[in-house]
């Protein structure tokens, strides 16, 4: 079953590699992330291995609740 999954911290570590499995799987991924760059590049990294291309993104830093 496809699920749709929101992953904190996923422009970089263990985050980051979740992200990129989950999306090769054929899962459609939301990736967050608090620099704007670090997340336009995790974003193209996990678009580019995955298998339907639903990844997407959103800007968040946690410690300013
Ligand atoms: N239990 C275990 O065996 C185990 C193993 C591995 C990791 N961990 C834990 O898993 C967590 C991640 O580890 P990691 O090695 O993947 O760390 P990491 O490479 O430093 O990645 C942390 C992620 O969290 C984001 N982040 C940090 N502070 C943030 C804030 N204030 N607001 C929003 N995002 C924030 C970082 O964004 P930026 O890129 O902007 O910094 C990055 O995407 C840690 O808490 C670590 O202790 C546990």
């Amino acid at each position: 079953m496809v699920k749709t999954i929101l992953i904190t911290g996923a422009t970089d570590g263990i985050g980051k590699h979740l992200a990129k499995k989950l999306a090769s799987e054929g899962h459609q991924v939301i990736l967050h992330g608090r620099n704007p760059h670090k997340l336009e590049l995790a974003l193209q990294e996990v678009r580019a291995v995955s298998l339907r291309g639903r990844v997407s993104s959103y800007l968040a830093d946690f410690s300013k609740l």
